[in-house]
């Protein structure tokens, strides 16, 4: 073959090369949403943007129908023989929860520690936006940056998860030159925020709403936190608003991108080392195995994407079908063993949570009766307008950081995220803890934030 021949080979080759390269790199656009947009109930009313000072001071007719409903015999299942929590919540072992919550649980001493951080009411978007603020405390040291950071729970959770990492974040570490100022809001239909009136409020709707708050108290750009939905808002809102976000650190994550995909195939057939590292091979493979697992921990996800309303109104009847099913979520979710167990692991004295900071967490969903509205934003977030927009799959360039806890439903090893987050600042994988992190392990998430933060901050800019 003649030279010439050689080069225009090569060239085409090239000019096919380029055109694949340009075609696989070029980005989704980032989806564009109204800018003011009404969630609440009928036609817009006129703005009130005040922040509101706000109590939990649950009313005594509440406190005393939640005892009555408490008081009444028990309806349940005895459950299967050896079973344990194969079969979801084991019913001996609710019957024994929903004792120590009617006899030994204090509602108004527990009222009273989740006042310990103040409460806040602002309305945005025509929605009540409830959110609980950890003042930055520097504590006299100097040289100390105050930073404020957006703290995102998810569900079955609320801003009780926040209760113990909370101190971390607003005081002085060890090897860390910086203190949060920490919003800690509460997603539209959790808790005290209102729910949406209206269908459509996802995760990029609740970004925005989020982006007005901080902005509302004052801040321009912000630090980021989440696991579960927190962590899927932070991750929109770091690839919506970079200008923004300082950082975006995560517990829980997943990006969509063809990369990504594309890698998580290659790795099934692939020997380890190739696409996957072997360390990485036990979070994704083998693939039959984690499909099986994720089979057997999502049907609530299924359920909640498509019929919210329907279970919605079991849940919500009953205190005790309430904790039946937010129980069995922090059995499951602290570790994939736990079914195994006689009581999932929830009454053992080395359970990483301690049984009454989840019943506030239930409290709270049945005092606020949000167990519905919390649920539709499954329906909400896995809608065909949702899913087509796949923010999951477009680039992120601000700092990024991720805290792999091993008992988690599901976390990519870093060189998959990689494909959706361009400036990993630090990934880092423990050794223990699930899916409640910030419950389960708090020093170990907040020692992975701080030194998060420090990095980029030591950057120059
Ligand atoms: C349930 O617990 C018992 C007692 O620890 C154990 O013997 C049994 O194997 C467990 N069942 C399952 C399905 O793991």
């Amino acid at each position: 073959m003649s030279w010439m021949k050689l080069l225009s080979a090569a060239i085409v080759v090239a000019a096919l090369a380029y055109k694949i390269r340009e075609k696989a790199m070029a980005e989704p656009p980032i989806p564009e949403l109204d800018p003011d947009p009404w969630w609440g109930p009928g036609a817009r009313e006129k703005g009130d943007s005040s922040v509101r000072p706000f109590k939990i001071d649950i009313s005594n007719k509440d406190l005393d129908d939640l005892k009555a409903r408490l008081a009444l015999p028990l309806r349940l299942t005895p459950p299967l023989e050896k079973a344990n929590f194969t079969y979801g919540m084991n019913q001996d072992t609710l019957k024994e929860i929903v004792q120590h919550w009617r006899l030994k649980y204090d509602w108004r001493k527990r009222e009273t520690l989740l006042n310990f951080y103040p409460h806040f009411m602002t309305k945005i978007e025509g929605l009540e936006i409830h959110f609980m603020r950890g003042k930055a405390q520097t504590k006299g040291a100097k040289d100390i940056k105050v930073l404020p950071l957006l703290l995102i729970h998810g569900w079955p959770g609320t801003f009780v998860e926040f209760y113990d990492i909370m101190l971390l974040l607003t005081t002085p570490q060890e090897d860390s030159n910086v203190v949060f100022e920490v919003i800690c809001p509460s997603i539209p239909g959790y808790g005290f925020s209102q729910g949406s009136a209206k269908q459509g409020l996802g995760h990029m709707e609740t970004g925005q709403i989020f982006l007005k708050l901080m902005k509302r108290l004052g801040y321009d750009q912000f630090y980021l936190q989440g696991g579960d939905w927190g962590s899927i808002i932070a991750s929109s809102m770091a690839t919506m608003y970079p200008e923004n976000v300082l950082g975006v650190h995560l517990n829980m994550f997943v990006a969509n991108t063809l990369g990504t995909n594309l890698k998580l195939i290659l790795g099934a057939f692939l020997p380890a080392g190739i696409v996957v590292s072997h360390e990485d091979q036990e979070k994704l493979y083998p693939l039959t195995e984690k499909i099986g697992m994720f089979a057997r921990e999502t049907g609530y996800l299924h359920l909640q994407a498509t019929k919210p309303d329907t279970i919605g109104a079991a849940l919500n009847q009953s205190p005790v079908s309430l904790a039946a099913y937010i129980l069995e979520k922090f059995s499951s979710w602290t570790h994939k063993d736990n079914y195994k167990e006689v009581d999932g692991g929830l009454l053992h004295k080395h359970f990483p949570i301690d049984l009454d900071k989840i019943l506030d967490n239930i409290c709270i969903y049945w005092f606020t009766g949000s167990i519905t509205t919390s649920m539709r934003y499954y329906a909400e977030n896995f809608s065909p307008k949702s899913m087509a927009n796949n923010v999951e799959s477009i680039p992120c360039r601000v700092p990024s950081a991720m805290s792999a806890f091993p008992h988690d439903l599901l976390n990519q090893p870093e060189n998959f995220v990689a494909h959706k987050f361009y400036d990993i600042v630090s990934y880092s994988d423990q050794l223990v803890g699930g899916h409640f992190a910030a419950m389960e392990r708090p020093k170990l998430l907040a020692r992975d934030f701080h030194k998060f933060v420090n990095i980029v901050e030591s950057r120059v800019k």
